[in-house]
């Protein structure tokens, strides 16, 4: 048994940053199942939306959140995430990330933030590493963690289950009491006890077969949240990222929306710039509708891809401001200073995820969750690019400030440590393969960007079957990263599923084709799954 003050689950910006919030009051464990850069920030290029310069004002940052979120938003929680988002900054420009700058004109050498503009944002307030802003933000808090004697993270580390009084068989109010963790190089199952533990697992693309995500990306936080019995809401509204690059060499590489900011227009095979004949923003409208323009345009052509533009700016430019996009195009025999890159949408950011406050608290006292696998009522319908660092930020300070008053379980729970049963070791690896590959083509087939009834009917028979499978597997055969991976993304291709069948009218990301509209008694509801113990 290992106790700790706070266990943390997840390394990436929400975890990092309450770890660092809450280390001078406790001993912080953080899991992370991969090596410690290894999360969805890491992979983040575009950068964080904030109110920074004079230009721009917070009811601009909430309106153009709200009319992203197409009616969904919390309105309170919107301001208060972007009105708080300028002293986080603050707070992480003194630990030691730099983001670009550029000269002030006409300031004799004066620099000032370097503001990028995206989708739906009518004004540049994009703070940004160059392209690799999730890399530099990752690195800042890392070497933060690291001065840190509180804190000791523990690599390859992969969390199977929340441990909670409910499932321990405690009656009265529902408490987390931790977690049970499988140590990857040892094989064996470890019991991590706190009265407090943040998920801060991020999202879920690897759900579909086409994903902007890393590949630890496997929904693991809402998964463990529901079957703990948390609330989870609004799972039908799945981001698609218009451009990522196609390649059949390329696994995953996004294509920064900052480009299309910087001028980028999206063409046709032929070299028809489309997306006037969609939305007055063309190339940098909502991504939802980008999205849906690119897919519809390749159904209509029965093209592989479309093509993003931006030759016209200048080479030294382009490599100035995307050395990485840059870099890794050419890699592939792209240069994208000479020709357009090829891209296809995948499946990019969650909206939906664990019901949170603003505090990152969940129903369930002691857990809480904070960035992608929560759900606060930020992005409502549709994200507005870049808000999900912001609210990474502002929601992990306000749960650390919430959960150092957190200091004990409150009654005695007993934690017995994990027992393996009868379980032995798989006899063949090829059963969770082959699920692995049927469930992320089930979901991108029938899930995907458009979706109808009797698509989302067939995706939910499949599933159910896949589960059966997985859950016989799963009791039968020790556990491994992989099987517990296969078994989240089979809940959370569930909770999607199911959330979709639940909306009947289309809005933001959530695109049905048996209800094209959107219906006003649903402006203002949200789709919410609780798993009945
Ligand atoms: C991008 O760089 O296009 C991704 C930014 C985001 O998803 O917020």
């Amino acid at each position: 048994m290992k106790d700790y003050d706070f266990l943390v689950l997840g390394s990436g910006i929400a975890g990092l940053s309450f770890a660092l919030k809450v280390a001078s009051h406790g001993r912080v464990a953080i899991i992370t199942k991969k090596d410690r850069a290894e999360s969805n920030t890491n992979y983040a290029q575009g950068g964080i939306a904030a109110v920074t310069s004079k230009e721009d004002s917070f009811g601009l940052h909430v309106r153009d959140t709200l009319d992203a979120g197409a009616g969904l938003c919390k309105e309170t929680v919107v301001r208060a995430i972007v009105q708080e988002g300028p002293a986080r900054i603050a707070e992480l420009i003194k630990l030691g990330m730099q983001f670009t700058e550029r000269e002030i004109p006409r300031s004799r050498g004066a620099h000032e933030l370097d503001l990028g503009k995206e989708g739906g944002h009518s004004k540049r307030r994009i703070l940004h590493a160059k392209d690799i802003t999730g890399r530099e933000i990752e690195r800042a808090l890392l070497a933060a963690v690291a001065m840190h004697p509180t804190i000791t993270v523990f690599e390859n580390h992969f969390a199977i289950d929340l441990i909670t009084s409910q499932k321990l068989g405690y009656v009265g109010d529902h408490h987390c009491l931790g977690a049970y963790v499988l140590n990857k190089e040892t094989g064996q199952v470890e019991t991590f006890a706190a009265p407090v533990t943040l998920l801060a697992t991020g999202g879920c693309g690897k759900v579909y077969l086409y994903t902007t995500n890393p590949d630890i990306a496997t929904g693991d936080g809402v998964a463990m949240a529901y079957r703990a019995g948390a609330a989870v809401a609004n799972m039908e509204f799945v981001q698609f990222h218009p451009t990522c690059l196609y390649h059949p060499k390329a696994k995953s590489f996004l294509i920064s929306e900052a480009v299309r900011g910087e001028g980028a227009v999206l063409k046709t095979l032929e070299g028809v710039e489309f997306m006037d004949g969609y939305h007055p923003l063309k190339s940098l409208a909502p991504r939802d509708i980008v999205a849906r323009a690119i897919d519809s345009e390749m159904k209509r052509s029965g093209a592989d891809c479309v093509l993003l533009d931006i030759t016209h700016r200048p080479a030294k430019f382009i490599i100035e401001r995307f050395p990485n996009i840059y870099r890794t195009c050419l890699g592939y025999g792209i240069d994208i200073t000479k020709e357009p890159i090829p891209v296809v949408p995948a499946a990019h950011y969650q909206c939906g995820g664990v019901s949170t406050n603003l505090d990152g608290e969940t129903e369930i006292a002691g857990l809480y969750a904070v960035g992608g696998v929560a759900c606060t009522g930020l992005h409502g319908a549709n994200r507005l690019a870049s808000n999900s660092l912001l609210e990474a930020l502002v929601c992990a300070h306000r749960a650390a400030e919430r959960a150092v008053g957190v200091q004990n379980h409150g009654p005695g729970f007993k934690i017995p440590l994990w027992h393996s049963g009868n379980a032995h070791n798989p006899d063949e690896m090829v059963v969770v393969s082959h699920n692995w590959d049927e469930i992320r083509r089930v979901m991108w087939d029938y899930v995907g960007i458009v979706r109808t009834n009797k698509r989302l009917q067939r995706a939910q028979k499949r599933i159910a079957n896949l589960q059966a499978e997985i859950q016989e597997y799963y009791w039968d055969f020790i556990v491994t990263s992989d099987l517990l991976e296969l078994r989240n993304i089979a809940t959370v291709a569930e909770l999607i599923v199911v959330s979709a069948l639940q909306r009947p009218e289309s809005r933001g990301l959530h695109y049905n084709l048996d209800y094209p509209q959107p219906n006003s008694d649903w402006a203002q509801r949200d789709t919410v799954l609780r798993r009945l113990a």
